[in-house]
Formats: C-alpha cells, structure tokens, sequence
C-alpha cells in the first residue's frame, strides 16, 4: 500500500498511470479525461493498493482523494479495485488505512458521492447519509454529481483503524466479560458427549438453567418476523410517497442558506432523506408509532414555518399528512 502524488517522477507515474486505467475501467460513467484530470492533478492524493513487490508489483486498487485540512474533510473522487480482486476484502483494506493515514492530517470526515450502486460497499465502511460536519464547512469545495449519493463518514481520532479485527475481538471479550459478571455466570457445564447428536439446542447444558426458554426465543422470533413485516410495508408507503407530485419539500434537509431564519424557527428538523435511512437501518422503526411521529412533525415543521394555510408548502404538508396517515392505519400490525 502506497500513497502517490503527481511529482513527476517515473517511480510515482507508473503506478498512477496503471490506477489511473482501473478508475476508467471500473467506473465507465465517469468521462476519462475527467479522472485523468483528478489522478494527475497535484491536490489529489491517491493511496493504492500493490500485489506483488512494492516496486515492481501491479497495482490492484486504489482511491484518489482530495484532502481539505482547514475544512478537516476529504473528498473521495474515485474508489475501485480491479474486476478479478473484487469482494476479496481489499476495498476494506484500503479504506481503513486511508482513514488511518488521514487522521494523522487531522481530517475528521470523508465525504463522498458515492454511485447508487457502491452505496452499500461505502455503508460497511462506516458511511452514512447523515452529516455531521456541518454544510457551511464543506459547502462550495465539493463538486456536485449528477446521480449520485452524498455521503459521509466520521474518522475517530481514537480508533486504529489498521487493527480492527484486534478491535473487534477486544470488545467481544469485554462484553462477554460484562454479561458474565452481570449474570453470575460461574458455573462451567461438561461439554455434550463427543460423537453424540443433540437435536434441540435447549439440551445443550446449561441453557436452560441460563433462563433459555422455548418461549421466550418464540417470542423474540415472532417480534422480529412482525418488525420485518412492518419495515416492508413502512418501506412502501415511502416508496409510494416518494412518487407523488407533491413531496418535493421533504425529499432533503431544508437550505439553510436559502432560508437562514429556519433553524430558529424549527428546532426539530427531519426530512424524508433522514427517514428513509433509518428505515433502511433497520433497527429504528420498530413500531408504527415511531415512523407516524416523525412523518406527522415532518409535517408540523412545515406547517410551523409556513404560516399561511394557502402557500403552496403548507399545502403540501396536508398532502402528505392525507396520503400518508391512512395507509399506515391499514397497517395492522
Ligand atoms: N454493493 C454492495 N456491497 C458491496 C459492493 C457493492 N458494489 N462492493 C462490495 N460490497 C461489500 C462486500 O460484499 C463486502 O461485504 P461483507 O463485508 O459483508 O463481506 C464489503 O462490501 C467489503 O467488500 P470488499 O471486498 O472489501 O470490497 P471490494 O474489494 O470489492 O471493493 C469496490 C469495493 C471498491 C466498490 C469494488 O467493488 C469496485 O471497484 N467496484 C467498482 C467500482 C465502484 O463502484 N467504485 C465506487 C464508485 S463511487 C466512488 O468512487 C466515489
């Protein structure tokens, strides 16, 4: 793993020219001269990945990013790895030494427009859809892709990660170790017979004296079957209201810039970009009630902030309220 610049010299080219090929590969949307441009360009820096000796080895991946210290971000321009070294793991290994060798530069976010398509690879390296760098810090030094999704991820200072899986294991150990003193968990059980089947895992020692029984896993079960369920339909209630004329208002967070006196009149914003992921979180709406809230003060906001029942946003609110509000009644779970 190497970081290269354009300085000119055949040791950097070389390997730039050969990421600079698996970019315009892997990402045919993006115009060739345009990712020349960004490769080459002197502000961008790119961290790639070599198979072989670091010299004379191939260059199997990279990323090319723009770091922007004073505004403590970095922008990712391209992220690829090369067709026959995909879903090896490589991509994570990049993108966890990139945000190892960024902290060093005191770079606290990554923001990245991410195609629809990667959103998930970005996702398990801790990307998001929620900000928390704030739009003034980045607004005007990231340019804007038609197409593609804005997301971030925060790089804490206090995690390395180059050691994640030690990470990891590390904190496994410690909660094991919690639940075990919580629980008084001391007793050791004989292992089952070696050679001999067991059928039902409540037969395993030890499990049923733990407070494991048939019902409750039933119970937690049939709670996560309805969740399920739930999310589903939750899911194409938005689907369906994202496709209506009137939703326009909520589909982003409101402009600050362009209504400046908007977060002292609302002190609670959300928009449907912020429902949407946490609906795909999977874990936040775990009742109606959750996601009825949320849509109903989506509603208020708007109503809160645009007085006057005959403008065309208060308007708008009402829609959704009407369009939305029933269907989720019909819910029946
Ligand atoms: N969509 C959803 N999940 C993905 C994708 C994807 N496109 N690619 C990888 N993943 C998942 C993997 O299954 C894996 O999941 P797991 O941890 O549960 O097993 C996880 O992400 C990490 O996978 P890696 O093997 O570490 O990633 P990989 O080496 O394949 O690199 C990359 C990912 C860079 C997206 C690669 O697949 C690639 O080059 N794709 C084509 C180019 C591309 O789409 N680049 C991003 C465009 S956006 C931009 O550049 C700013």
């Amino acid at each position: 793993m190497r970081l290269l610049t354009n300085d000119g010299t055949h040791d950097e080219m070389r390997p730039l020219v050969q990421l600079k090929a698996i970019f315009s590969k892997q990402l045919p949307k993006m115009p060739p001269e345009y990712i020349v441009r960004l490769v080459f360009d002197r502000k961008h820096v790119s961290l790639a990945l070599f198979k072989g000796s670091m010299g004379k080895g191939k260059v199997v991946g990279g990323i090319c990013f723009r770091p922007c210290v004073k505004q403590r971000f970095a922008e990712i321009a391209f992220c690829a790895v090369t067709a026959t070294e995909q879903v090896k793991g490589f991509g994570t290994l990049l993108m966890n030494h990139l945000k190892q060798c960024v902290k060093t530069r005191d770079v606290r976010w990554f923001l990245t427009y991410a195609d629809n398509y990667a959103i998930g690879y970005f996702e398990k390296q801790g990307f998001c859809r929620e900000q928390t760098i704030k739009k003034e810090q980045w607004d005007g030094y990231l340019k804007d892709y038609d197409g593609a999704t804005l997301l971030q991820c925060e790089i804490h200072s206090e995690i390395d990660y180059t050691d994640t899986k030690g990470m990891l294991r590390r904190q496994k150990e410690n909660i094991y170790r919690m639940l075990a003193e919580k629980l008084g968990a001391k007793v050791v059980h004989d292992g089952t017979k070696e050679g001999h089947r067991l059928d039902d895992p409540f037969d395993v020692p030890g499990v049923q004296s733990a407070g494991w029984t048939k019902e409750f896993v039933e119970r937690i079960e049939s709670e996560q079957r309805a969740i399920t369920s739930l999310q589903s339909q939750l899911k194409s209630i938005l689907d369906d209201l994202m496709n209506t004329k009137f939703v326009w208002p909520y589909l982003k967070e409101v402009d600050a810039e362009k209504y400046p006196e908007y977060r002292n009149v609302v002190k609670d914003p959300i928009d449907l970009n912020i429902i949407r992921a946490r609906l795909e979180s999977g874990v936040y709406y775990t009742t109606k009630r959750i996601f009825r809230d949320e849509i109903k003060l989506m509603c208020e906001n708007c109503k809160l902030f645009n007085v006057n029942p005959l403008s065309q946003y208060h308007m708008t609110a009402l829609k959704v309220e009407e369009f939305v509000m029933p269907r989720l009644a019909a819910i029946d779970i």
